[in-house]
């Protein structure tokens, strides 16, 4: 092996040594919706920078604002708030029995999301 192979193979291992460091995984991080350890629900939980997210990434693909799955509209607040007061939202997404589960095929919606929706709620569904 000359002397140019060795400076080569030093140079592609320290990139992969590099590039390796920089790798970030810490799942809190990429995936703060999820994040157990820190979930935030202190003070009064605003709609539009709270629920709502959560509402669209998780079931307003069935649920528009007219003619959603199952007769439940939601996609904007009038809707949202209706089911929110009605107990139903709560019910289906903490798979409460008498509820039909809900995001639908989707799995249980993680605790901190719960926690969130919950706590607008129990605040009286307030358009914040
Ligand atoms: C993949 C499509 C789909 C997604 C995503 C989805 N839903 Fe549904 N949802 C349905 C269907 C279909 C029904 C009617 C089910 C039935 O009647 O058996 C329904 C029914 C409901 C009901 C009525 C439940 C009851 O007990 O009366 C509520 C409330 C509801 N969905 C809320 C939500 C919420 C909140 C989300 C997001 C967390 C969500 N859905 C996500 C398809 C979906």
């Amino acid at each position: 092996m000359n002397r140019k192979r060795i400076v080569y193979l030093m140079l592609i291992f320290g990139t992969l040594i590099f590039i390796n460091a920089c790798y970030y995984d810490k799942a809190e991080l990429l995936y703060p919706s999820n994040a157990g350890a820190t979930c935030d629900t202190t003070g009064v939980i605003s709609y539009s920078a709270r629920v709502a997210p959560i509402l669209r990434a998780q079931c307003y693909s069935c649920h528009s604002a007219t003619g959603g799955s199952g007769n439940i509209n939601m996609s904007n607040y009038a809707n949202d708030k209706i089911i929110g007061l009605n107990g139903k939202l709560y019910g289906s997404i903490s798979h409460a029995s008498g509820y039909i589960p809900m995001p639908q095929g989707g799995g249980l919606m993680s605790s901190c999301d719960q926690a969130v929706i919950k706590k607008w709620i129990t605040n009286g569904c307030l358009n914040n």
